[in-house]
């Protein structure tokens, strides 16, 4: 049994929609012409986690242009998104080009049954081996914070920039929120955290985060 990381296919959507509602809670589930429309523009971002002939992960980006001097600050000035409470697409792929400097990660799950294997790092790697092939600059991700809402209950109340300069000092010294820490093990940055990213994700408090990774090309 071996998990490979490989492009999706038309004949992959049903069981990536297995894996948005296994992952995800029901408001912050894309619906599957969201999927339809990322393959349509941009099927060489799109990969899928398979194992044995099932697809139990999956992760779509892509292209836009980004200046390095003024990196964006929030997830609208990048690419839009789409809203589960309005079930609208708000400038969703409005700026992909296909000559973009950058990749964004529009979205990346695994099915609960299969986290914590390396799977996310391995979808997160095929993301970031696309930008080296394509001789690109960035690999921009936005990120639920979704940790934050509970540490606040368990400890002190505190800001979004307080939580995510939290480090684990009980284990690698990386940050404490789960979904920064496995970015920033793959060499992501924090660019800042932006309010209302997701206003109906509690977990959290509708904050996000957005973290950069750079192509640092051998001279
Ligand atoms: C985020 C996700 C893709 C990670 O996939 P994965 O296969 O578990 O990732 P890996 O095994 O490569 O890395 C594990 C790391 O991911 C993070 N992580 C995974 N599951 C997590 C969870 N339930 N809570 C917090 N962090 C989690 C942690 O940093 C973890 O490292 P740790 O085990 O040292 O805590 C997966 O948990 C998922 O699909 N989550 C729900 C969907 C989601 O919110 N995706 C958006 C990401 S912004």
């Amino acid at each position: 049994m071996s998990t490979i990381i490989r492009l999706a296919e038309e004949r992959d959507f049903d069981r990536i929609m297995d894996v948005e509602k296994a992952a995800y809670e029901k408001y912050l589930q894309a619906p599957i012409d969201v999927f339809e429309f990322r393959y349509h523009i941009h099927p060489e971002g799109f990969w899928v986690a398979d194992l044995d002939g099932e697809v139990f992960g999956y992760s779509t980006c892509m292209r836009m242009w980004i200046d390095p001097k003024f990196p964006p600050k929030t997830r609208e000035d990048a690419i839009g998104y789409f809203s589960a409470s309005d079930g609208k697409m708000h400038g969703l792929g409005l700026h992909h080009n296909p000559e973009g400097n950058t990749l964004y990660g529009m979205s990346t799950a695994v099915h609960p049954e299969y986290t914590r294997r390396g799977v996310g790092t391995q979808l997160i790697r095929a993301s970031q081996r696309f930008v080296i092939d394509n001789d690109m600059d960035f690999r921009l991700a936005g990120l639920r914070m979704a940790g934050y809402d509970s540490h606040c209950k368990r400890t002190v109340d505190m800001s979004a920039e307080e939580y995510i300069k939290l480090r684990d000092y009980t284990r690698d010294g990386q940050p404490y929120e789960g979904w920064q820490r496995l970015f920033a093990r793959n060499g992501f940055e924090v660019l800042g955290v932006e309010e209302n990213y997701y206003p109906e994700d509690i977990a959290s408090r509708g904050y996000g985060l957005l973290m950069l990774w750079q192509n640092k090309r051998e001279s």
